[in-house]
């Protein structure tokens, strides 16, 4: 198989992250509910996780909350910050992830200003023009996962900080392989999955909260402390994690990230994205050169993730239907790709796309260069073909 999807979950997972998932489920127990060894063991794991992700954001371990997933990250801060009568600022780039829970805040009576992106990129200056006093909450992906593109996330932090606004980036494309430090985004959060640039298994997330922000609680329920109280605990992180935790995910997450920081995630782009947008820059040229391959338009300087969307045209110059596409590549030479609308309905509307949808191809840093000119002769192929 060609893998070539790894902007929907990364894989192969490595090694290291298959024997924590293993190791875990043979020797934890539950953390916080137990003072012998095996839910020792597991506590330990879930400090483990949040120490290396708190280097990995530069933030304080007690304000990494783990999470299911990015969507569940993005849930408990767009929910948990917003109230009746805010105001929420976010962009056409975004995926339903970000965009249904502010469809539902704005159904309790939040209301929402999208921000229309220009070749794919969202200015601060747009941004800065939508907030208004009763703004509470900016939402935006840092990276598009259908353009690639990468958003100015500091220029942005700055002007929501200056008004006194959170900013909530949604790091799904871009953790593990484009950096984010909190200590110089005041006022921010960072919502992920563990399962794609991270390596980590799929059901495991993080939100990661910048000094004073402090989202209400989603879920209610067990926390392993303060049983005869009718709330949830007021410290961080058990303040947000109701329930027995995924301690073999997270075990595998925590042993990624000492992959990802080992690769050079923290403070600068990782040696993972450096490899990854070798292929993906090879592909895109590979791709542009068939003559069938549309690529959306996009400000080629924002490009910065290894994502690379469009459309193929048939011999009669007519779009050829992208599940077919995606269908062919795999029948025909075990390439996986995804084909259709990524959740980011909007950024299909801005691109034109609405009615089509378009095929992606997300390399990963293993992928080779015989596995970029397998796809772009798949695509050849198909073309030819139709
Ligand atoms: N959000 C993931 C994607 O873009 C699943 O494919």
């Amino acid at each position: 198989m060609i893998y070539l999807d790894n902007s929907a979950t990364s894989w192969p997972k490595p090694d290291d992250v298959l024997a924590a998932v293993d190791d875990a489920l043979r020797t934890c127990g539950n953390p916080g509910r137990g003072a012998h060894g095996p839910a020792l063991d597991a506590g330990r794991v879930l400090l483990r996780l949040r120490t290396l992700a708190a280097e990995l954001f530069g933030a304080s371990p007690e304000r990494v909350v783990l999470t299911t997933s990015a969507t569940h990250a993005l849930n408990l801060a767009i929910a948990g910050l917003l109230d009746p009568g805010d105001h929420a600022v976010t962009t056409d780039l975004e995926h339903n992830s970000v965009l249904r829970p502010l469809y539902a805040a704005r159904a309790r009576g939040t209301e929402l200003t999208i921000v229309a992106s220009e070749r794919g990129v969202v200015s601060p200056d747009a941004v800065a023009a939508a907030l208004r006093p009763e703004t509470r909450l900016v939402a935006l992906t840092h990276a598009s996962n259908l353009l690639g593109t990468v958003q100015p996330v500091a220029e942005i932090a700055a002007v929501c900080a200056e008004r006194g606004v959170t900013l909530v980036v949604d790091a799904a494309q871009t953790v593990g392989l484009l950096p984010l430090d909190l200590r110089s985004l005041p006022g921010t959060a960072v919502a992920c999955g563990g399962h794609k640039g991270l390596l980590g298994p799929a059901g495991t997330g993080l939100l990661v909260l910048g000094e004073g922000i402090r989202p209400r609680p989603l879920e209610v329920g067990g926390t392993g402390e303060d049983s005869f109280s009718e709330t949830m605990p007021a410290s961080l992180p058990e303040a947000l994690e109701a329930g027995t935790p995924n301690v073999p995910g997270f075990a595998g997450l925590a042993a990624a990230l000492r992959i990802i920081l080992d690769a050079g995630a923290a403070g600068r782009p990782s040696d993972h994205w450096a490899e990854a947008m070798i292929a993906a820059r090879r592909l895109r040229t590979g791709l542009a050169e068939l003559g069938c391959w549309v690529a959306p338009d996009v400000d080629e300087s924002a490009w910065g993730v290894p994502v690379v969307s469009g459309v193929v045209r048939g011999r009669s110059g007519a779009v050829l239907d992208c599940a077919e596409v995606a269908d062919a590549l795999w029948e025909h030479a075990e390439i996986a790709v995804r084909a259709g609308f990524h959740c980011a309905p909007l950024a299909h509307r801005r691109s034109g796309t609405a009615e089509t949808g378009m095929v992606r191809f997300s390399p990963g840093h293993l992928t080779t260069d015989d596995d970029i000119d397998a796809a772009i002769e798949g695509v050849r192929a198909i073309h030819e073909a139709s």
